[in-house]
């Protein structure tokens, strides 16, 4: 819970975050995304439902535990909508840039195996299609591969079944190609996060409405850095997610009252 609010302070108050004591990642490493390349899904519409709470996990450090959470790495750090983030650099984790040792103490995860060994990050592009899985570890599945890298290699906290899933529907839409006609990026509208919480809701499952709500936040605070003039806007939005998130546990149906009142004019 406090790591989940720390995320959200981080994310949505750089200065404050560029200006704490503690720097938890080694110097002269660079695990930003300069400028996203285009994501080429095999979809059109705007990304919905699973697919996009894959991808609002793909973008959080929650879900690679607690040295993640610290350096704000998540699995688009080392793959940016997919592909592959060349410039990644971790001192003393990394040989050259966009290489990293996922078996290194570092990540708490007691897989270190005494060498300093650095794999190239791969593309995830059509990865759906190119089992199995894996260098040093192989395996046969997608999902096999993804909860390996969660729990094994990052020492995450156990993936639940539903978060598994919702990262493979995200990443088997990732394509190799552009599709035939030009991608535009159509930014999905902040209507379709809520959306998110409607089955939750009903379902009066408030481990689920506490752990989406914080990526939606998690979200609104990236929409942020990147479009400053929009942070009154999205801290509100952020508000009222709170407050769904806190009435679901006492008073469930005012919550999915108060969705449906946002689900509409949330855009
Ligand atoms: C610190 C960088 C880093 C992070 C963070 C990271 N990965 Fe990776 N990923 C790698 C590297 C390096 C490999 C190659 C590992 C290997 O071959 O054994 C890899 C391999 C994979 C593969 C296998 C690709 C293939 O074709 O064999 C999948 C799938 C994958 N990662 C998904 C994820 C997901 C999902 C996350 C987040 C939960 C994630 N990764 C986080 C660096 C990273």
């Amino acid at each position: 819970m406090i790591a989940f609010l720390w995320v959200f302070i981080m994310r949505t108050s750089p200065a404050q975050a560029q200006a704490d004591p503690v720097n938890w990642l080694p110097p002269d490493s660079r695990i930003d995304v300069q400028i996203p390349p285009d994501e080429l899904l095999s979809i059109i519409e705007p990304l919905q439902g699973e697919a996009l709470l894959g991808k609002l996990l793909f973008n959080s450090p929650s879900l690679l535990g607690e040295t993640a959470v610290r350096i704000g790495l998540t699995c688009n750090s080392c793959h940016p909508n997919g592909h592959v983030n060349t410039r990644f650099f971790m001192s003393g984790l990394s040989s050259l840039p966009g290489t990293i040792d996922v078996t290194h103490k570092f990540w708490g995860s007691g897989t270190e195996d005494g060498v300093l060994n650095p794999i190239a990050i791969p593309s995830l592009r059509g990865v759906s299609k190119s089992a199995p899985y894996g260098t040093l570890t192989v395996l046969p599945t997608l999902g096999a591969f993804t909860k390996h890298v969660i729990e094994t290699e990052f020492a995450g906290p156990p993936v639940q079944p539903y978060e598994l899933s919702a990262l493979i529907a995200y990443m088997s839409l990732l394509e190799t190609k552009p599709k035939a006609d030009k991608q535009t990026y159509v930014q999905t509208n902040l209507s379709a996060y809520f959306a998110l919480l409607i089955e939750p809701l009903e379902r009066e499952w408030i481990g689920g409405v506490t752990r989406i709500t914080h990526l939606i936040r998690e979200e609104l605070g990236r929409r942020i850095k990147v479009s400053p003039e929009h942070r009154a806007e999205y801290e509100g939005v952020s508000q009222i997610l709170k407050l769904i998130q806190r009435a679901a546990k006492t008073h469930p149906a005012n919550a999915r009252d108060a969705l449906n009142k946002h689900l509409g004019s949330a855009d």
